[in-house]
C-alpha cells in the first residue's frame, strides 16, 4: 500500500476495497449534495493571518471538554454501522480515540453495544441517542449507557426523517444478514428489512419519533443526570432553544450533509451559533474537517473542539484501528505544524484576528 500522508487519502483507498453498497452509504449526501460540497468548500473561503515571530518551541494542544482533560480538540463523531468497514467496527475506533487520548461519541445505531464498547478500556465516551417513539425503550437504553460509563449524551436532534440519500435508495440499503443493531438487539430492533428503498430511512420512518421537541430535551434531563449536547444545531433561534432547555453543549452540525440539503457549511453558521452562545455553553463542529488547518480554523471562529465522521469509517475500511489511530495522529500533527506557522502556543491563543474570511467583508460592487 502506498504511504498515506492525508486523512482524505483513505476515503480513494476504501472506495477501491468496500462493496458499493457500503461505500454509497458512507460517502453520500442528501438529494444533490450541494451542502456536501460545501462542508468541505467552505474552509477554503477563509485564509490565515498568521503572526510571526513568536516563539512556537513549545505547542500545547490539551483541553477540558465537559470536565474532561483530553490530548487535542480533535473527537469522533458517531457514525452509525461501523462493521460494515471492518469487523471490529466500534470497538475498534473507541481503542483507537482512548490511544489518542480524545472522545469518541458512540452511535445509537452502533453495529457494536454500549456493554461491548464499554470492554474495549478506559477512554472517555459519549453517547448519541436517537430517540425512538417508544419512550421506555430509550429510557432502558440510557440506562445502560449511564451504567457502561458514558459521560454525556448527544442528542440527535435534526432527525425526523432520515434525509434522502438517492444512492442507498438505488441500492436498496440494508445490513447483510450477520450484522444488527447492536443496542437494539434484545429488543426486536436490531434488524433493518430490505424494502423498495433505503432500509435505513424505512426503519428511521418507523421507529423515531417524529414528534421530538424542545420539551423532550427537559425529559431526558428527568431520566439522566448526564449532560446533553445537542446535536444538529444550525443557527441562534435554536442555540438559544437549546441553552434554555438545559444543553451542557451544542454541536453546530448538519449531519454530514445527510439530512436537509442547502443548508451552509457548518463552518459558515458557526459564527451565528457562537454569537448567540454568548459562552454559556461550549459550541463543537462537525462536517467536512479534513485538515488541521480546517481544526484551526473552527477553533478562531469560536468552537471549543471538532468532530471527524467520514475520516474514521473510511480508515477503518482501510486499515482498522491502526487506520483510525493514524487519522487521528495527523490530524494533530498537522493541527500542531498550523499553530506553529500561526504563531499559537496554546489554543487560548487562536483567535479570529488569526483568519479571514470571505463571508467577512462587505462585497466590493463596482461604480457604474
Ligand atoms: C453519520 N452521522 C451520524 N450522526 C449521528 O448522530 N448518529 C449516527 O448514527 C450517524 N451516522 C452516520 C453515518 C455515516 C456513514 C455518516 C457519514 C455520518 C453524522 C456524523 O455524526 C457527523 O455529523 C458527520 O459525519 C460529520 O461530517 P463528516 O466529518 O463526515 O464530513
Ligand atoms: C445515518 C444515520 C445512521 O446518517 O444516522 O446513516
Amino acid at each position: 500500500m502506498e504511504m498515506i500522508t492525508n486523512v482524505s487519502e483513505y476515503e480513494v483507498i476504501a472506495k477501491e476495497k468496500l462493496p458499493k453498497m457500503v461505500y454509497d452509504y458512507y460517502a453520500s449526501g442528501a438529494e444533490d449534495q450541494w451542502t456536501l460540497k460545501e462542508n468541505r468548500n467552505a474552509f477554503s473561503k477563509i485564509l490565515f493571518r498568521p503572526r510571526i515571530l513568536i516563539d512556537v518551541s513549545k505547542i500545547d494542544m490539551m483541553t477540558t471538554i465537559l470536565g474532561f482533560r483530553i490530548s487535542m480538540p480533535i473527537m469522533v463523531a458517531p457514525t452509525g454501522m461501523q462493521k460494515m468497514a471492518h469487523p471490529e467496527g466500534e470497538c475498534a475506533t473507541a481503542r483507537a480515540a482512548s490511544d489518542a487520548g480524545t472522545i469518541m461519541i458512540l452511535s445509537s445505531y452502533a453495529k457494536s453495544s454500549v456493554e461491548e464498547v464499554a470492554s474495549t478500556g478506559s477512554g472517555i465516551r459519549f453517547f448519541q441517542l436517537y430517540v425512538h417513539k417508544d419512550r421506555n425503550l430509550v429510557a432502558q437504553l440510557v440506562r445502560r449507557v449511564e451504567r457502561a460509563g458514558f459521560k454525556a449524551i448527544a442528542l440527535k436532534a435534526d432527525t425526523p426523517r432520515l434525509g434522502r440519500r438517492e444512492a442507498d435508495i438505488k441500492n436498496r440499503f440494508t445490513l447483510p444478514p450477520y450484522l444488527t443493531l447492536k443496542n437494539f438487539e434484545g429488543l426486536d430492533l436490531g434488524k433493518i428489512d430490505k424494502t423498495d428503498d433505503s432500509g435505513l430511512a424505512a426503519y428511521v420512518a418507523n421507529q423515531i419519533d417524529q414528534s421530538l421537541s424542545w420539551k423532550d430535551v427537559k425529559w431526558l434531563q428527568t431520566i439522566t443526570s448526564l449532560p446533553i449536547l445537542v446535536k444538529g444545531v444550525l443557527t441562534a433561534e435554536d442555540t438559544k432553544l437549546a441553552i434554555e432547555a438545559g444543553a451542557a453543549g451544542i454541536i453546530v452540525s448538519n449531519h454530514g450533509a445527510r439530512q436537509l440539503d442547502y443548508v451552509p457549511a457548518t463552518i459558515m453558521a458557526l459564527e451565528e451559533v457562537v454569537k448567540a452562545a454568548q459562552g454559556k455553553v461550549p459550541v463543537f463542529l462537525d462536517g467536512g474537517v479534513r485538515r488541521g488547518t480546517d481544526v484551526f480554523k473552527a477553533l478562531a471562529l469560536g468552537a471549543s473542539g471538532i468532530f471527524i465522521g467520514r475520516p474514521v469509517v473510511f480508515a477503518l475500511a482501510v486499515d482498522g484501528e491502526a487506520g483510525v489511530r493514524k487519522v487521528l495522529q495527523m490530524l494533530h500533527d498537522e493541527l500542531e505544524l498550523t499553530m506553529a506557522l500561526s504563531g499559537c502556543r496554546s489554543l487560548k491563543e487562536i483567535t479570529q484576528n488569526h483568519v479571514v474570511a470571505d463571508w467577512d467583508h462587505p462585497r466590493v460592487l463596482p461604480r457604474l
